[in-house]
C-alpha cells in the first residue's frame, strides 16, 4: 500500500508542473533572497560585471512576479550591502545608475501587479537621485496590497542592530523604557523589518554558503536554501523549487519530531 502511494507521488510529481507541486496553504509568508553571482555570470561571457547586474534585473522581475502570483506576502531582496561600498567606484556608480533606471521603469509593473515597494538599510547614504526615485516609487505604491517587495539597500544586519541598540538606549535614558522590559519583541520592533514577520525561507544563489551580514536577527529560525544558479539565470521556476524544498522540511523549533507528529494528530 505504502509502496503504491510512493509510486503515485513519484508519478504525480513527474507529471505536475513545479507550481502545481506547491501547497498554497503552507507557503512561507516572508522569503528573503541574497541575489549573488552577477559578476561571475558576466565574466563567463567575457563581459563587464555591470552586464551581469543589468541581466540580474530580469531575474528580479520574474521572481517578484512569480512570488506575488503564488501569494507570498513579503519578499526581501539583498540588492546592495554596506560592504558593497568597498567595490570599485565605477561599479558602484553603474549600480546606482541601474537602480534609478530600474525603479523608474518598473514602477508601472509594480502598480499593475499590486505590489508595494519598501526599503531597509541606510538609505541616507544613497546618492540623492537614487533616494528621490525610491521615495517616488514607495509613495506611489504605498496602497498596494498583494505583496511587499523590500529592497535591502546599503543594508547590513550589524548596522541595523547597532542602530536599534542606539534607539533603545535613548529610550532607556529618557525613562521611556525600563531595561527589565527589553525583550525580543521590543528589539524586533526597533529593526528596519518591524512591519513584517521574520523570513521563514532564505535563498542564496551562486553557490556561496554564507549569510554576508543579512538579516541575522530575523533568520534565527529560517530554513536556508542554496543554489548553484547565478542570479541572472534565476527564474520563477527556481523560486518554486526553493518553496517545494522548504515544504518538505520538518521545522521543529527545538522540539522532537514525535512531539510535532502528536500535535498534528
Ligand atoms: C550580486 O552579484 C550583486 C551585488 C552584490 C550588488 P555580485 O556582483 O556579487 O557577483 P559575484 O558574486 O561577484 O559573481
Ligand atoms: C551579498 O553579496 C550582497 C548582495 C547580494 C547585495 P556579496 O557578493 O557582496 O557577498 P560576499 O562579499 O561575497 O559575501
Ligand atoms: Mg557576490
Amino acid at each position: 500500500m505504502v509502496e503504491n502511494a510512493n509510486a503515485f507521488t513519484t508519478f504525480a510529481s513527474r507529471n505536475m508542473s513545479l507550481k502545481e507541486q506547491i501547497d498554497i496553504q503552507r507557503l512561507p509568508r516572508h522569503v528573503a533572497i541574497i541575489m549573488d553571482g552577477n559578476g561571475r555570470w558576466a565574466k563567463q561571457q567575457g563581459k563587464m560585471r555591470i552586464f551581469g547586474h543589468q541581466n540580474g534585473v530580469l531575474a528580479v522581475r520574474d521572481t517578484v512576479e512569480g512570488a506575488a502570483e503564488l501569494g507570498i506576502e513579503v519578499l526581501t531582496v539583498y540588492a546592495f550591502s554596506t560592504e558593497n561600498w568597498n567595490r570599485p567606484k565605477l561599479e558602484i556608480d553603474a549600480l546606482m545608475h541601474l537602480l534609478v533606471q530600474t525603479i523608474t521603469k518598473e514602477t508601472p509593473k509594480l502598480m499593475e501587479n499590486n505590489i508595494r515597494l519598501a526599503t531597509i538599510g541606510n538609505t541616507d547614504s544613497l546618492p540623492p537621485k537614487v533616494a528621490a526615485n525610491l521615495k517616488k516609487c514607495i509613495d506611489k505604491t504605498a496602497n498596494n496590497t498583494r505583496m511587499t517587495l523590500v529592497l535591502a539597500l546599503s543594508y547590513s544586519s550589524r548596522w541595523e542592530i547597532t542602530t536599534a541598540m542606539q534607539k533603545i538606549a535613548e529610550k532607556v535614558k529618557s525613562g521611556e523604557i525600563d531595561p527589565k522590559n527589553i525583550n525580543e519583541e521590543l528589539i524586533s520592533n526597533q529593526l528596519n523589518t518591524a512591519a513584517w514577520p521574520d523570513p521563514e525561507l532564505l535563498i542564496r544563489t551562486s553557490g556561496e554558503l554564507r549569510i554576508s551580514n543579512y538579516l541575522l536577527w530575523q533568520i534565527a529560525y529560517a530554513e536556508l536554501y542554496f543554489t548553484e544558479k547565478l542570479w541572472p539565470d534565476f527564474r520563477r521556476e527556481d523560486f518554486y523549487k526553493a518553496i517545494i524544498d522548504f515544504q518538505q522540511r520538518e521545522r521543529r523549533f527545538g522540539k522532537t519530531s514525535e512531539q510535532l507528529k502528536s500535535e498534528h494528530a
